[in-house]
């Protein structure tokens, strides 16, 4: 049996001198130290051996064993530093897989078309200001001549948050809030959220309004439309149609709402202008003298006009969105595209 021993030994020796690959090892070791490897027999082989043999025996197995072991490790760690060594890798790391890609934030289209508008009426002299999105009764409604049993203030459309608390439903209120402030001549735009119980493919319960004003002497109609059609043509090119509709809100007078032809159809008639041609861009109007009043402003020498867009709308109409929700999804396969 000792001869079986050492000829296994020597087996084994050649074996693993001549072994290149961690694969090759793995088997050696299954056919050496497997439960049914050549060790393992020898133990069995051991028990039938005559009594004076088996000390010597057992002795040689051993040896035999922890030099099959010995050896397949040290081999194992050479196989393995080498094929570390030609990739050019350290333990843990392989510069082989796919590097991660830095990805760049970017800016919201909202806030990107946000930028837009502000930077067109800043260059015709208007200030930005701000105001509160949590309103009191009186400067979302009361102040604006919006009297209490009109419909705007209807549980259905405002979010109320006691009795004469409110989020605001429009950005109207900060014309309030910088009258009070400060004395005309004024040119102010106000941009900000606003909050409507509503939510459809066209709604969302928050979306964004800037809101425009301008309190002068001798301040008319027709500063109205030259200010809303330098924006709306800067907003949309130079060659866009657009028109004043009559139309009502309580704190202008006379009041307009404003459309440009259709930016799909270019006036012919399509789906997303329901064959009219127009789109409804935003709503406007001369200041009534009962907001001036509300405010300390003498409404006879005084006068000025005031404006109220749709953020989400313009950016809509601008790209080609269909449904204003994709803007607060955060899908950035979307917001990737601006
Ligand atoms: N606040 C109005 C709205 O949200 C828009 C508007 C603003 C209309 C200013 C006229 C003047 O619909």
């Amino acid at each position: 049996m000792i001869q079986t021993i050492e000829k296994h030994q020597q087996d084994f020796d050649a074996r693993i001198g001549a072994s290149t690959s961690l694969d090759e090892l793995k088997q050696m070791r299954i056919e050496f130290l497997g439960k049914k490897g050549c060790v393992s027999q020898f133990m069995k082989d051991l028990r039938s051996a005559p009594p004076e043999e088996k000390p010597a025996l057992g002795k040689h197995i051993n040896e035999l064993k922890e030099h099959i072991e010995r050896l397949l490790t040290e081999k194992t760690e050479e196989l393995e530093k080498k094929s570390a060594g030609a990739s050019g890798a350290v333990a843990g790391f392989d510069a082989s897989l796919p590097g991660k890609k830095e990805i760049a934030g970017s800016t919201h289209p909202i806030t990107e078309m946000l930028d837009e508008i502000t930077s067109i009426f800043f260059s015709l002299g208007f200030q930005v200001e701000e105001g509160p999105e949590i309103e009191t009764d009186y400067y979302n409604f009361e102040a604006l001549n919006i009297p209490k049993d009109h419909p705007a203030r209807d549980m259905q459309d405002t979010f109320y948050i006691e009795e004469e608390v409110v989020l605001r439903t429009h950005t109207s209120p900060v014309q309030i809030h910088v009258m009070e402030k400060q004395k005309p001549p004024l040119r102010i735009i106000a941009p900000g959220k606003v909050y409507r119980c509503d939510s459809d493919i066209s709604h969302t319960p928050m979306f964004h309004q800037i809101e425009g004003l301008m309190v002068d002497e001798n301040i008319s109609f027709s500063h109205l439309k030259g200010v809303i059609q330098i924006f709306l043509h800067q907003v949309f090119g130079e060659k866009t149609e657009v028109r004043f509709r009559p139309s009502f809100f309580p704190f202008t007078c006379p009041s307009a709402e404003v459309d440009i032809q259709c930016v799909i159809c270019s006036g012919k008639g399509c789906r997303v202008c329901s064959n009219s041609g127009w789109l409804e861009i935003l709503g406007a109007g001369m200041v009534d003298p009962a907001v001036f009043k509300s405010v300390d402003y003498d409404p006879e020498r005084w006068t000025g006009f005031a404006f109220g867009l749709g953020i989400e709308r313009i950016a809509m109409l601008k790209y080609g969105i269909n449904d204003i929700r994709l803007f607060f999804e955060n899908d950035l396969r979307f917001l990737k595209q601006f």
